[in-house]
């Protein structure tokens, strides 16, 4: 397989750094910006990084990055819903419309977005993050259709609970093990889990899945 380039937002930690780990080892060039150097959160950020990096040969965009502040839908402060919409779509947006001109020029790209099962289903205290992955989803489905012609696939990764910062940060220690309780194969996810989905989907072995949301939960949402 020919080595591809690789953007890949969140990569410092969790699910990104996994996957990221896991493209570098099959011998892609792999480009993991800081926050500091694109905070997904500030569109002038995101213009920022476009401008100096507007010529890189991007062949796989992986959108991981994304947050998940907990409130009661009627109680969103409107900050906290502007951080979510910015950070889990209109970035993947932004990055979508910079990089996708040069996959369909090269006819292949590969598109990934990080979305979650609370795009599907949902849960208390979650009105943001489900709306805004869902909306993430109908963003793959666009890239996928629009895109397909020209070689670029898309395609939305949908993980259950994964043992990382953001689920410890969002669940006590007693409701991870209430949730591992009730996950068919009784454990969270392990992010290389999330890497070997996401690696195959991103690979040249992919042909022709696109414009999907594929779940990856252990069987959490069969139930
Ligand atoms: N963990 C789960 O159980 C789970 C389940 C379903 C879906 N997901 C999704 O999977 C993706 C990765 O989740 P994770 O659990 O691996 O997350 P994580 O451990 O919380 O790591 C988040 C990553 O995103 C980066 N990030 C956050 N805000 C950013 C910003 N404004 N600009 C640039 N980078 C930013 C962080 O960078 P810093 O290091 O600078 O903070 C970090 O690298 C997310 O989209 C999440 O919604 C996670």
């Amino acid at each position: 397989m020919p080595a591809r380039t690789v953007l890949i937002t969140g990569g410092s930690r969790g699910i990104g750094a996994a996957i990221a780990a896991l493209l570098v080892a099959r011998g892609d060039q792999v480009v993991t910006p800081s926050r500091a150097s694109l905070d997904l959160a500030n569109p002038d950020s995101i213009e920022q990084f476009l401008a100096g990096n507007r010529e890189l040969p991007v062949d796989i965009l992986i959108n991981n990055a994304g947050i998940n502040l907990l409130n009661n839908l009627a109680e969103i402060p409107p900050g906290d819903w502007q951080s979510m919409l910015q950070t889990n779509l209109n970035a993947a947006l932004r990055l979508t419309q910079a990089y996708v001109p040069g996959m369909r020029t090269r006819k292949w790209g590969r598109i990934l977005n990080l979305s979650t099962i609370f795009s599907l289903v949902t849960k208390e205290r979650r009105a943001a993050y489900s709306i805004t992955k869902a909306a993430l989803n109908a963003l793959t489905r666009s890239t996928a259709v629009e895109y397909g012609p020209d070689g670029v696939l898309a395609n939305a990764l949908a993980p259950g609970y994964v043992d990382t910062a953001l689920t410890r940060q969002n669940n006590s220690p007693s409701a991870i093990q209430a949730i591992a309780a009730n996950i068919p194969l009784r454990r969270l996810a392990r992010t290389e889990e999330l890497a070997q989905v996401a690696a195959f989907l991103v690979s040249e072995n992919n042909t022709y899945l696109t414009g999907q949301t594929i779940v990856v939960d252990g069987g959490f949402t069969c139930q």
